[in-house]
């Protein structure tokens, strides 16, 4: 936990924000996987652990904004507990460690609730994101599950947006953990991917690294020779000469800050002629943007550098023509990149997602398009000192999406569809750094892991 100073002052300037009425912020309870007793590793809420720290499951904090009074609601253990679990503190003490003075059993929560409710007070809580949630604040606020949604407080998801968006020292020091994590996590990745090695393989090493390390991974790792599809989780193939291995992951650190990272490597070591060309267009994507990152620019902007490029390498190499502020204006580019440029990154990985992706990475002033591939970048606003980011160009060759593209004769002025048929059997590339933005810039955070194709063949030994 960080000083109990830290959670007090984000509670009171959360209290601020909101101005009045109760908050209420569940934390997480175990859940099962395959029988009652048989759990998943317990990951306690990132709202949760922001304003309170507690890293433990079965426990309530509310706000009472009006009387100025913070409290938290759990239950002390018995000896039943103790005999399986060893000793555990008090609530009262774990509270005091956040710094808050009040604590009441978890059966009083209801009742406190609706004391409040009876006297016209408003209580403001966040969206539930798991079943149980949801069933609690049924049974705490006498909501029908499917009327709990309407009440759900925007004011406290901006108040909290707001706060937890700009990370201070403390927390940029742990992300940098987490991305140091990943460093060994990658060039381990990059030593183990010589040909008739099985993904699972290195899969499994990597994340025993982060284990080892901090915590678990950050996200379920995706690492696989098919990078054409964005999220691979199967780890079933075994690597061969002439694929590229895409190793998407990242380390969450004993404070549950994360980091996410991803490089794309030949299989083997070294790079052919083709995957050479088509990896320094990624590069550039990844390192232009990176170097446009500074405060005030809309991460829009930075998104679409990025896919002119990749769209102006395309077409340098035959694969794309024509107007390159045109084809990406157009959304033609997405064929090869149908994914955002980047999102958030914290406690959650795409931090703050649960509370609503468009609360997180737009407001008034950026709202979010609605064309195929931009639609799906997470982050489109004006970029503030002290956010965290991942910039993540791709190009990738979607044999499903090429064919309905070129079925639907589908932006004929842009791409070149014989060219782009010849590389079919290419799977995808991506690079993924962590970028914190600063007063004047930006900085790259974590040790630096190799990225150009000399520093990957040199550590892969090619
Ligand atoms: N790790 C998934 C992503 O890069 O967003
Ligand atoms: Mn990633
Ligand atoms: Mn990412």
């Amino acid at each position: 936990m960080f000083k109990k100073e830290v959670y007090t002052e984000r509670r009171n300037k959360l209290k601020k924000e909101v101005k009045s009425g109760l908050v209420l912020i569940l934390g997480n309870a175990e859940a099962s996987f395959n029988y009652p007793a048989n759990t998943y590793h317990f990951r306690q809420d990132s709202n949760f652990l922001y304003f309170f720290g507690l890293d433990h499951p079965d426990l309530a904090g509310v706000l009472d904004i009006d009387k100025n009074k913070d409290y938290i609601f759990g239950n002390d253990v018995d000896m039943d507990d103790i005999i399986w679990m060893g000793p555990q503190p008090l609530v009262k003490d774990r509270a005091a460690k956040a710094g808050v003075e009040n604590t009441a059993p978890f059966s009083r929560l209801g009742e406190f609730l609706n004391e409040a409710i009876k006297s016209g007070r408003k209580i403001h809580f966040l969206p539930p994101y798991r079943g149980e949630h949801l069933i609690l604040l049924n049974q705490l606020l006498g909501l029908s599950t499917d009327k709990v949604k309407d009440y759900i407080s925007e004011e406290l998801i901006k108040a909290i947006v707001k706060l937890r968006s700009v990370k201070d020292k403390y927390e940029i020091a742990e992300i940098e953990k987490a991305v140091d994590i990943a460093y060994e996590m990658h060039t381990t990745a990059m030593k183990m991917a010589m040909p008739g090695v099985v993904e699972r393989e290195i899969a499994g090493t990597i994340e025993g690294i982060s284990l080892a390390k901090g915590g678990p991974v950050s996200f379920p790792i995706i690492l696989s020779i098919n990078g054409q599809t964005l999220h691979n989780h199967y780890h079933g193939n075994t690597l061969v000469k002439g694929r590229m291995m895409i190793t998407d992951a990242g380390a969450e650190t004993t404070m549950h800050y994360a980091s996410d990272i991803t490089r794309t490597v030949p299989v083997g070591g070294k790079f052919n002629q083709r995957q050479k060309e088509i990896y320094e267009i990624v590069l550039a994507a990844n390192m232009k943007a990176i170097k446009a990152i500074k405060p005030g620019i809309p991460y829009k902007e930075i998104h679409l550098l990025a896919c002119k490029t990749i769209t102006s390498g395309l077409k340098e190499l035959g694969l794309m023509k024509g107007d390159i502020n045109e084809a990406v204006k157009q959304g033609a580019h997405a064929l090869f990149m149908p994914h955002g440029l980047g999102h958030m990154m914290g406690m959650d990985v795409h931090d703050m997602e649960g509370l609503g992706e468009n609360y997180v990475g737009y407001n008034k002033s950026t709202k979010r398009s609605d064309q195929f591939g931009t639609a799906f970048l997470r982050l489109g606003k004006k970029l503030q000192p002290g956010f965290v980011l991942t910039v993540e160009p791709g190009i990738y060759f979607i044999p499903e999406l090429f064919a309905q593209w070129k079925a639907e004769e589908k932006f004929t002025e842009f791409i070149n569809y014989g060219k782009v048929e010849t590389y079919l059997d290419f799977g995808g590339i991506r690079i993924e750094d962590d970028i914190l933005v600063t007063e004047t810039g930006h900085r790259v955070l974590g040790k630096p892991i190799p990225k150009t194709i000399a520093e990957v063949e040199e550590i892969m030994g090619g």
